[in-house]
């Protein structure tokens, strides 16, 4: 147990409290059939809380219009704008909020600055994939490579451990390289990547570094500031938000790129990111979303109060939820993998040393011997769990694994709603079926 989940059991409030945080969320309190669902497919998307939902009914009816006008709602919709935009900052730590661009998802805003940053390369210039992303991370910097004739080089992930190969990155680097894209964690391996390391190694070749957070943001600390990253994307439905995604840019580059936009719209940064009218009910459920962080911080974060001494205000509460919410992960993550490791037949893929949980979210992967990850995830479908099978997107890594072709793997994801007994549930059904 790492020191982080010490300071949750020992603290001097009362350990994370999962049936508090549960009541938040009406999902979570429905029955299908007379049974209660296992919500195991976070990985793919959260449930949201009751504020988050109420939020975005609120802007619907007091404020839905469109923005910069001279009139009430529309005034209200440039604050909902505005507030979002400093909820995600706060989260992140981006030294200001005109540093966040909101989008439809991860993947749309991805390509969307891509086709910028291909306008300032040079054909011959190099560009840094790992096989450990998500395909969002990936298919962008592949068409810009082939539209620029740029060159690709790409990072293996050692099959055996799950650890991405920090070596040969470094190998790969040269006064060339133009772009480093990593995931921060892996949304099929769990694996959590150095991004410090990986910032400072392209920025000694004068590399931007384009980092996916989606998969990392829900489970941990994100400090963009700290990292250093030229760029951060995320979305806010994996974190306990609506379908919005977000995209952190320093300020030089969102103000410097070429943007592609319709001439009307404002050169501002950021609005010369946000193509056409944004999903504003979303927005609204984001500020929300990030509102329900902080108040995981205020209820269950003291124990991490000192270690968040250098943030203040919201972004102080969030650093600490953030920090609780790792910690009882861990706890999870350590139950699943002992579990998991302990059913004949069930081979885990990546980190699957339950002492090791520290350094993976809580995300799986795993095969069923004699059963295709379809057949096991339709079998406890019916049973009331819900996990995914297939490549979730994270093409690259299936292939690397050898399991593409064969229906991938079966994903459990979990969050900090579940618990224990769910986890008991999943590995009990699990074993029946083997
Ligand atoms: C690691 C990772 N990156 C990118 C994405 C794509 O995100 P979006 O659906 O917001 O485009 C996902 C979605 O599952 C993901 O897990």
């Amino acid at each position: 147990m790492t020191s982080a989940a010490q300071a949750l059991e020992t603290g001097s409030q009362p350990a994370f409290d999962v049936s508090r945080i549960r009541r938040k969320f009406p999902a979570l309190r429905q029955k299908v059939n007379g049974i209660r669902p296992v919500y195991f497919d976070n990985p793919g998307g959260t449930q949201v809380p009751s504020t988050v939902i109420s939020a975005m009914r609120h802007y619907l009816v007091e404020a839905n219009s469109n923005s910069h006008g001279a009139f009430r709602t529309s005034r209200l919709t440039d604050q909902t704008i505005q507030e979002a935009r400093q909820a995600i900052a706060d989260l992140l730590n981006a030294s200001s909020a005109n540093e966040i661009v909101f989008g439809p998802n991860m993947t749309t805003l991805t390509f969307h600055i891509s086709r910028s940053i291909g306008r300032v390369l040079n054909e011959g210039d190099e560009i840094i994939v790992t096989r450990m992303d998500h395909d969002a991370n990936i298919s962008p910097w592949l068409l810009l490579a082939r539209d620029y004739r740029l060159t690709v080089r790409w990072v293996d992930f050692d099959v055996e451990t799950g650890r991405l190969n920090m070596e040969q990155m470094e190998r790969l680097l040269n006064r060339k390289t133009r772009l480093v894209a990593c995931v921060y964690a892996s949304n099929a391996l769990g694996t959590i990547n150095d991004i410090r390391r990986v910032v400072e190694m392209a920025h000694g070749v004068g590399a931007l570094a384009y980092i996916d957070a989606v998969q990392y943001a829900p489970h941990g600390p994100v400090d963009v500031q700290a990292l250093d990253c030229d760029f951060l994307a995320c979305s806010a439905y994996k974190f306990f938000g609506p379908h919005v995604g977000a995209l952190y840019g320093k300020y030089e580059h969102l103000a410097s790129l070429p943007a592609y936009k319709v001439r009307p719209a404002p050169e501002a940064v950021p609005s010369r990111w946000e193509t056409g009218t944004q999903n504003h009910e979303g927005l609204a459920g984001v500020t929300a979303a990030v509102e329900y962080l902080a108040w995981i911080g205020e209820q269950c974060g003291q124990p991490f109060a000192s270690q968040v001494e250098e943030y203040e205000g919201r972004r102080r509460i969030l650093k600490q939820a953030m920090l609780a919410i790792q910690a009882y992960e861990e706890t999870l993550s350590r139950h699943l993998l002992e579990g998991l490791n302990a059913i004949p037949g069930v081979q885990v893929a990546g980190i699957a040393d339950p002492d090791e949980a520290s350094e993976r979210v809580p995300t799986i992967i795993f095969t069923v011997e004699g059963k295709s990850p379809r057949e096991v995830t339709e079998t406890l479908g019916d049973r009331g769990i819900y996990l995914w099978d297939g490549n979730y997107y994270a093409l690259a890594v299936m292939e690397a694994l050898g399991c593409e072709e064969r229906g991938g793997m079966v994903r459990v994801g979990v969050t900090h709603y579940n618990t224990h007994r769910e986890v008991n549930r999943f590995l009990s059904e699990l074993e029946g079926i083997v």
